[in-house]
């Protein structure tokens, strides 16, 4: 089927939710999520949103903390826009129904997380993503130029190469017609034609084994704009995060927020020795790079699958108050967090780099916007300083709407586009010839690519995945689309292009760190 609307939107998180709020008082909307919509990590985020809000804290602090966190390697025009733009981001989440906690004389209860000078982060206890996901959902919902379609699975963007047209990404001439979208409900390919596209797909976790990202979270937007010859940068940066509960069992890990070491925890090893002081001077609080390597390097040296962190010197009312989510959750695997330590692990939980968008969140291809985490602003450089994805989502949605309504009677919409062609594909019967070869890409991320590299580690990745590569193009190539498919092929573009920057990073910087051997 054909569909046409004004502003087409893939993803259901925060990025997809707030653009689609600002624009839809202007034209159709329609977000197409590939599961429920509440399911992103917008859903999981624990810790908070980081925005200043009172004084002794300023912009110019804000500003500093983040550009130390990105290594040098931050755009500074970008970390000014988050920053500065960012409360009023805040004031609109809270006029569109989110809760944040207050202090009983009504002010903002606000906590502190590594790598912050100042208490900034806005939280709703500890699980501040599920109220931002309900607000915005609830809002959303409820507009009535905006739909909402589940169970969707955008597999490409149509760009000129649909229409057999020759364009290069260097004279800046691709333009984007909208999408072509697996209706999960019947499995046939419909065709999504927009003025305006926005990619708000999130993030890519599940390149590696462990992750603290949800199912969904394969990269998919970052993969479609790397086919349809867009630009990405800075996709070496993957963060992990120093604390996820180490319950092996478990996917995706269960994670143990910042915000925890922030009200005080400490990080242990298994003997029950603080080890932090040896490698930064901020201990606990160090930012995460510092603090995930740390922890890895402990876990080698050790020879142990992971260490402790220590909240027993929090006080009871706060772990209760703040954190309840967490506790209960410890407390179904038998830690008691006011009485044990908890066991912790580090896993890959934040791509830093993405889509290359400009400062109104527009990608090198042209009507065609990307957002949230599958996009690469330059705020994060390096390192991402905790709690400031959200905002930046928030901050870069409302951008990229300025922008489209500032060029919306210009852009028309192309019905000039030729159906999904899957003339002779046949159904694949085998999944194993899918799911083995997830296994096998986590495997070779996780073991040469993860949070120390080298240059034969690297190599490796490379080599091994480029066989993946060919089997499942094969594959590919004669089968009927199953979202699987698509996601595995989504991992490998994305996988890909980790590995093919992180060799061209010769030196170690934030979270690419080579091991010289
Ligand atoms: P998401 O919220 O991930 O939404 C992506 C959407 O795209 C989903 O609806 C998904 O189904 C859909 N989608 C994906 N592919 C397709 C496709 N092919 N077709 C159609 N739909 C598709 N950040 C903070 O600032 N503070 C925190 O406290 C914090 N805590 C976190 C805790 C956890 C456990 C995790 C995992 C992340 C946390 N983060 C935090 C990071 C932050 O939550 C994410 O970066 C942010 O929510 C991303 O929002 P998004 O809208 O870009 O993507
Ligand atoms: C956390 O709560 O530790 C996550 C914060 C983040 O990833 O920004």
């Amino acid at each position: 089927m054909n569909f046409e609307i004004d502003f087409l939107v893939l993803g259901s998180g925060v990025a997809g939710l707030s653009f689609a709020l600002k624009v839809a008082d202007y034209g159709k909307v329609c977000i197409l999520t590939k599961a429920d919509a509440a399911e992103s990590s917008t859903k999981y985020a624990q810790g908070g949103i980081a925005a200043v809000m009172y004084s002794p804290d300023s912009y110019e602090k804000h500003i500093k903390d983040t550009l130390i966190a990105g290594a040098g390697i931050c755009d500074e025009k970008a970390v000014r826009i988050t920053i500065t733009e960012g409360p009023k981001r805040i004031e609109e989440l809270i006029l569109w129904g989110t809760n944040f906690d207050r202090k009983s004389s009504g002010v903002f209860d606000l906590a502190k997380e590594g790598g912050h000078s100042e208490y900034r982060i806005l939280h709703h206890q500890d699980n501040t993503g599920f109220e931002i996901e309900r607000a915005l959902l609830e809002r959303a919902k409820n507009h009535p130029n905006i739909t909402i379609k589940e169970h969707q699975y955008a597999v490409d963007l149509i760009t000129q190469h649909h229409l057999g047209e020759n364009v290069t990404r260097h004279r800046g001439d691709i333009e984007c017609y909208g999408a072509y979208v697996l209706n999960e409900k019947d499995n046939s390919i419909d065709t999504y034609l927009a003025r305006f596209t926005l990619i708000a797909t999130g993030g890519n976790g599940n390149v590696y084994s462990t992750t603290t990202n949800p199912i969904v979270a394969t990269g998919d937007g970052q993969a479609m704009v790397h086919r349809a010859k867009g630009k990405l940068a800075n996709m070496e940066f993957v963060q992990f995060h120093p604390t996820s509960l180490y319950n092996p069992t478990e996917k995706p890990s269960f994670l143990i927020s910042e915000a925890m070491r922030g009200a005080g925890g400490v990080l242990k090893t298994i003997d029950g020795k603080t080890f932090m002081e040896k490698y930064d001077e901020r201990k606990s609080l160090a930012p995460r790079d510092i603090v995930a390597r740390a922890i890895d390097h402990e876990m080698k040296i050790n020879g142990e699958d992971h260490v402790y962190l220590d909240c027993r010197t929090i006080d009871k009312s706060e772990i209760m108050n703040h954190f309840p989510n967490i506790y209960a959750k410890c407390l179904e695997i038998g830690v008691n967090i006011t009485k044990d330590m908890i066991p912790v692990v580090p896993a890959a939980h934040y791509s830093c780099g993405g889509i290359l968008v400009d400062e109104n969140g527009k990608t090198t291809i042209n009507n065609l916007y990307a957002s949230g985490e599958c996009s690469s602003t330059g705020l994060h450089g390096a390192n991402r300083l905790a709690s400031n994805s959200l905002l930046e989502a928030l901050v870069y949605s409302n951008r990229a709407a300025v922008d489209c309504l500032k060029k919306k009677d210009s852009v028309k919409i192309n019905k000039n586009i030729p159906p999904w062609n899957a003339e002779g594909m046949v159904l694949n019967e085998e999944m194993v010839l899918i799911s083995q070869s997830v296994k096998e890409l986590q495997q070779i991320m996780s073991n040469y690519v993860g949070i120390v590299r080298s240059e034969l580690r690297l190599n490796r990745a490379f080599d091994r995945l480029n066989l993946i590569y060919k089997e499942t193009e094969e594959l590919y190539n004669r089968s009927v689309l199953i979202p699987q498919l698509c996601e595995l092929r989504n991992l490998i573009a994305n996988s890909y292009l980790i590995i093919k920057m992180a060799k061209q990073r010769k030196e170690s910087v934030g979270l690419h760190y080579l091991a010289k051997y």
